[in-house]
């Protein structure tokens, strides 16, 4: 069995996303992530940067995870020296080696580069550290030229080379013989690191490895320099689920970790992103959804499950959506439907979505209580009474919340990073421990500082029943709250219905 190391960059080339910067608390909260990942090297930065980049560096060592620490460094004596006094345990070095960076950039000739590669390396290992050395630009540097400089930094001890595809030209066959051709030359580990430029990074990564690569550079989300890198999640489990390679990642976090990712950017990945996106594991289509219901991997790939990577498998409804799936989605939330009223639903949603509407678990469950009544529509969980938020630039946005929960009073408050968070906090204290924001999404529907919020929601209760609401509304943090105790109240009503109905069953 064949295993490869996953060497992570988000902390360094993701970093270089423009637009990108993380603090020093988003760098550890990402670093201890990717080691619970079990990703085996996180390139934590680049030490020379700044002060406050060798700061961060130092301290995710300081931290010591079961990962290697790595720090990049140029050739440059005050860039080693800053990566080595970091305490780094791999050092990672590069150098333009193609003709095109060399004539613009560095202006050294190729034999004083290789002269520099060698001491360099030297330098590193005799210092105790492990050293890896890139070739930047390696998929435009000419061959004779490429297997020359890294035979020498082989001869000196290097501990790893890699092979950056720095500005995404590679294709995936040409980079498959690329990495052969080095393959039968070098002795040392090979690593990858494919940037995205024309979408091929975790194809050309793939190639590689099946030419024989040991390692693989990714990121999280495939953020980094321009278009991005290799995606972390996709390279994993392109190579454990089709070719069953062993690798120390925990798969069931990548879900976690990508979220996490997203967060702390702030870029959004886009629903339709493979493994890791909103809609990897979601069916609509009426067809798919029956087949999914009976069989997963009827519209699935089968290689891969949502629970092995942290997922879960969402029946969603829409114009497309199939007798079976709103059968099954509302079984699933207590509901029995008789043939005739499940026509009557199903012809309601065709109409919603029809109208270009995305039918929540909210609006099924609304217009299946309209047709079976089993619901009144005046029984709620949570009835608010009043709500007070406040926010300030000298005050912790604070929200106050005072409601009846199944006709008990409560008052209960919190703080948050901003209104919306304190408010959604505030919420779930109500409700205590029993349940968990798992989704929020808010979008503008009209222009002008006066615009229409949309919230979705997505929240989960201690069974991992999934619901989902929307609401509208001028003020943003009221949309929120009404989205959120929309959910909550069926979430909490539904809870009641199914204890309810197991009592009668008991007795
Ligand atoms: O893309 C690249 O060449 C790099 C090097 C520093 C490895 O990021
Ligand atoms: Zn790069």
């Amino acid at each position: 069995m064949r295993n490869v190391k996953v060497f992570d960059t988000t902390l360094r080339d993701g970093e270089q996303t423009p637009g990108v910067s993380f603090p020093l608390n988003y760098k550890i909260q990402i670093a201890k992530q990717l080691d619970k990942l079990g990703v085996d090297i996180i390139e934590a930065g680049f030490p020379a940067a700044s002060k406050g980049e060798f700061n961060a560096v130092k301290t995710i060592v300081d931290l010591e995870l079961s990962a290697e620490i790595c720090g990049l460094a140029r050739i440059v004596d005050y860039d080693i020296n800053s990566a080595l006094d970091s305490d780094v345990d791999l050092v990672h070095i590069f150098i333009s080696t193609s003709k095109i960076q060399i004539d613009h950039t560095i202006k050294k000739s190729r034999e004083e580069i290789i002269e520099d590669s060698v001491r360099a390396v030297e330098y590193i290992k005799d210092h105790g550290r492990r050293c890896m050395f890139s070739a930047m630009d390696a998929t435009r540097t000419e061959i004779d030229y490429l297997l020359r400089i890294y035979k020498a930094v082989e001869d000196a001890g290097v501990d790893i080379i890699n092979v950056p595809d720095t500005v995404g030209v590679a294709t995936p066959f040409k980079f498959y013989e690329l990495i052969k051709k080095l393959r039968e030359e070098i002795k040392v580990p090979i690593d990858v690191h494919c940037h995205n430029d024309f979408g091929l990074a975790t194809a050309n990564t793939y190639s590689a490895v099946l030419a024989g690569a040991d390692e693989v550079q990714v990121t999280v989300n495939g953020i980094g320099e321009r278009a991005g890198n290799a995606n972390l999640a996709e390279v994993v489990m392109i190579l454990k689920s089709m070719e069953g390679i062993e690798m120390n990642i925990k798969t069931e976090y990548l879900v976690e970790t990508s979220k996490l990712v997203e967060r702390l950017t702030g870029f959004r990945i886009p629903p339709n992103t493979p493994i890791v996106g909103e809609n990897a594991f979601s069916h609509e289509s009426g067809i798919h959804a029956h087949g999914v219901i009976k069989e997963s991997s009827t519209f699935e790939p089968g290689l891969i499950t949502p629970e092995m990577v942290g997922h879960k498998r969402r029946i969603v409804l829409g114009k497309h959506a199939g007798r079976h799936q709103i059968k099954k989605i509302l079984e699933d939330a207590g509901y029995s439907v008789s043939e005739e009223d499940l026509t009557k639903i199903f012809e309601k949603v065709k109409e919603l979505g029809d109208r270009g509407k995305k039918v929540t678990d909210l609006d099924l469950f609304t217009i299946a209580e309209v047709i079976i009544g089993e619901l009144k529509k005046e029984e709620k969980a949570i009835l608010v009474d009043e709500i007070t938020v406040m926010t300030g630039n000298k005050i912790t946005p604070t929200a106050i919340i005072n409601a009846d929960v199944f006709n008990e009073r409560k008052v209960k408050s919190a703080i948050g990073v901003g209104p919306v968070d304190a408010a959604l906090k505030a919420v779930t204290e109500l409700v205590g421990e029993r349940i968990r924001i798992t989704e929020f999404k808010m979008d503008a529907i009209t222009g002008g500082s006066d615009a229409l919020a949309e919230v979705y929601v997505t929240v989960e209760d201690d069974t991992g029943r999934l619901f989902t609401a929307r609401s509208a509304g001028p003020d943003i943090v009221m949309a929120s709250i009404d989205a959120v105790i929309n959910a909550v109240n069926y979430l909490m009503i539904k809870r009641k219905l199914d204890e309810r109905n197991r009592d009668t069953e008991d007795s």
